[in-house]
């Protein structure tokens, strides 16, 4: 039962406080109860509380002209939805209209949402009790080098293979066929996995060779997590469609929404996209969005979130994995990061399995329990504890919640089998 919060901590009804190193479920950025947050919210609410989506508004140009600007050149319309499901939902529905094509090809090992289609593109556990599957939607595998599915030794040859299999399926598939390609930028809930040099570029290419619409996952990454306004920032490659949501604003109202390059938007001049929603731009949501990003600017929370990455969390996850041996890989960007964790470091065998539950998730159980006991709020997926506080904690939590996992993982080392 949480009672209240403030920046990256919260308390519970008991007094008991906890270091948030989830920012609630990764949309918290910012942190709880930002002042001038909370006061723009206030003064929105005074002036206007909601108006439907046919009118303009100006909380809701202001978000989407800041949105706009800091999307790639050829992109420039926000369609404004209600959180991250949403958007890659009418994203891919943009896409089938766009192209006249029906197929979308997205990953195992992803997240994309869970309303009808969204849960689809899912490439977790979480789709299967909605399966079977929409008609057209087919999976492929990203690149994940310490796990790789080509049996790659390093990052290059890991490119290499994931971009061969992509070129693969598109074939077999029919390249005709296929509307659009999306991908978390940055791998979010199903391990933070950073795609390899060249591997976006390499998709970019793929799509645009045969007509694809391009469309990148930014709902966890983007924002400020990976350091950048967007993940897709680091890497030089522009998509045709953005989906966003959680740290566009925190969160303090629900927001998503879909950044549309300017080819697809015209698609839709002379001819009605047929995904409204009656809360599409609401202003309480809007007017927090501009005051977040302006906010952004003004604490240059970005350069922060990559101090962060680059000078704590980075080098304190390496140093850990120096003295546990159940680390098996470290990874990460920014305030966004991942503790692999493993039985045996030469098998890479897995601390728990995959999907475990019940007594076989024991052991991830425990860590969490551990964490909590000692006041942190831990992310953890399968067999991993992932490292993503509010991007502008300052460095001391940042320290002690990572004093907190060193002191845990002890307890994981006692488990390990290998050498
Ligand atoms: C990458 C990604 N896409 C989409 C979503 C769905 O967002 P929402 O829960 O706001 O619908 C999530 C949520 O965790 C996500 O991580």
């Amino acid at each position: 039962m949480v009672a209240r919060g403030e920046g990256s901590e919260f308390w519970d009804d008991s007094g008991k406080r906890y270091l948030d190193f989830s920012s609630q479920l990764l949309n918290l950025n910012i942190g709880h109860q930002h002042p001038k947050l909370v006061a723009a919210l206030k003064e929105q609410a005074d002036r206007l509380c909601t108006v439907a989506p046919f009118h303009a508004n100006d909380a809701r140009s202001e978000a989407a002209r800041l949105i706009a600007e800091r999307s790639p050149a050829n992109l420039n319309m926000v369609f404004f939805t209600n959180g991250g499901a949403e958007a890659t939902e009418n994203a891919m529905r943009m896409a089938r209209l766009h192209t006249g094509r029906h197929k979308v090809l997205s990953t195992y090992r992803s997240y994309h949402g869970a309303t009808g289609g969204s849960i689809q593109l899912t490439g977790d556990p979480r789709r299967w009790p909605a399966e079977p599957a929409m008609p057209g939607i087919v999976k492929f595998w990203g690149p994940y080098t310490y796990r790789s599915a080509f049996h790659s030794s390093n990052d290059t040859e890991e490119t290499e293979r994931a971009l061969a299999h992509l070129a693969d399926v598109i074939m077999v598939e029919g390249a005709t066929n296929v509307a659009a390609i999306i991908l978390e930028t940055v791998v979010g809930t199903n391990g933070i996995l950073v795609p390899p040099p060249g591997y976006l570029a390499g998709v970019r290419e793929l799509c645009d060779r045969h007509g694809i619409v391009l469309i990148f996952d930014e709902v966890m990454s983007g924002f400020g997590r990976c350091g950048e306004w967007f993940a897709f920032d680091h890497f030089g490659i522009a998509p045709d469609l953005v989906c966003f949501a959680k740290g566009v604003n925190s969160g303090y109202v629900p927001l998503g929404g879909v950044v549309v390059s300017d080819a697809i938007a015209d698609t839709f001049r002379d001819r009605q996209f047929p995904g409204g929603l009656t809360y599409s731009g609401h202003p309480l949501a809007c007017a927090t969005a501009v005051a977040s990003i302006n906010i952004f600017e003004e604490e240059g929370i970005l350069d922060h979130a990559r101090h962060l990455g680059t000078d704590v969390i980075g080098p304190e996850l390496r140093r850990m994995q120096e003295k546990h041996p159940s680390i098996g890989e470290v990874r990460g960007l920014g305030v966004f990061w991942a503790i692999d964790l493993v039985r045996d470091r030469a098998t890479r065998e897995m601390f728990v399995p995959f999907n475990a539950a019940g007594d076989a998730a024991k052991p991830m159980a425990e860590l969490v329990a551990a964490c909590k006991e000692r006041g942190l709020w831990p992310f953890s997926h399968f067999n991993r504890i992932h490292v993503a506080p509010p991007v502008n904690t300052p460095d001391h939590l940042v320290r002690e919640g990572l004093a907190i996992i060193d002191e845990v993982l002890d307890l994981a080392d006692r488990h390990y089998t290998g050498a």
